[in-house]
């Protein structure tokens, strides 16, 4: 399915019927990121897994921010005629985009899932960091950031299918959707302040051997919110619903049950 916003066609899948799940991707990745929990979260739910502008399937158009993505994620909620909270669930990128739409538009969000992402921003150094890979991405392309990643996202017992079907899936992002991206995780400000002033639950899940957003990471976020609960997973690195889809799944499952259940109008019994 697609709709348009500002210039661009943005994808995505809808999937099953019941309460709004919305699952944003990481860098460079695509909604695929989603195949193997999404037909395990069980009946009840209605799952919604964009590809972000200028990744997978959707057009590049112009990104500036996390603002950005946060902005098309609104306007996909209210292109599919959804008015009620979702459950947010953002992965490493996806989870700054989450977290922005929380800064935003806290309303629209029941719950949300943190995955092997963090809440800083980036120090001066990185951030400088970034901004010269995308230099260099639009220069060279893409290819030299997918052989990169899939170098560091997995666990290293992972199977080497897996590193190759997702160093293609990068190495097929855009050089101007890949450079926009990391100019717009370069710019994110820091989310402590968001995620502590955020009062609905908060599932915040790990891979016990991610090299890129570490245990450490995750164990900061639920210091900070106020009703977190911390799962890490063995077996996974820094993909962790690719790595060990059946049990994200099924830690996913655990808290989409453990939800206040929620009133016609969208607001939380309580
Ligand atoms: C991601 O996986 O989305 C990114 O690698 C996160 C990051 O670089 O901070």
């Amino acid at each position: 399915m697609e709709y348009e916003r500002a210039g661009s066609m943005l994808r995505h899948d809808v999937q099953g019927d019941g309460e709004p799940v919305l699952f944003v991707h990481g860098f460079p990745l695509s909604r695929e990121l989603w195949a193997g929990v999404v037909p395990r979260l069980g009946p009840g739910w209605r799952a919604i897994a964009p590809d972000l502008r200028g990744h997978g399937e959707s057009d590049v158009g112009p990104v500036t921010s996390m603002q950005t993505y946060a902005a098309d994620l609104a306007a996909l909620l209210d292109h599919l005629g959804e008015s009620r909270p979702v459950v947010l669930v953002g992965l490493s990128m996806g989870g700054y985009v989450a977290l922005e739409l929380v800064r935003r538009q806290a309303e629209r969000v029941r719950a949300l899932v943190l995955a092997n992402t963090r809440a800083s921003r980036d120090s001066d150094e990185q951030a400088d960091a970034r901004r010269e890979t995308a230099r260099r991405v639009r220069a060279e392309g893409s290819g030299f950031v997918a052989d990169d990643m899939a170098r560091r996202l997995f666990h290293p017992e992972a199977p080497a299918e897996l590193r190759t079907r997702w160093r293609e899936i990068m190495a097929g992002t855009p050089p101007e959707g890949v450079a926009a991206a990391l100019e717009a995780m370069a710019a994110r400000p820091d989310s402590f302040d968001t995620l502590r002033a955020f009062d609905r639950p908060v599932l915040i899940v790990a891979g016990e051997a991610d090299a890129i957003t570490p245990v450490a990471d995750a164990e900061a976020m639920q210091r900070a919110a106020r009703n977190a609960t911390l799962e890490v997973i063995e077996g996974a690195g820094h993909l962790t619903p690719v790595e060990q889809p059946e049990r994200f799944a099924a830690v996913l499952r655990g808290f989409l049950g453990s939800l206040p259940a929620t009133q016609p109008g969208g607001r939380d019994r309580s």
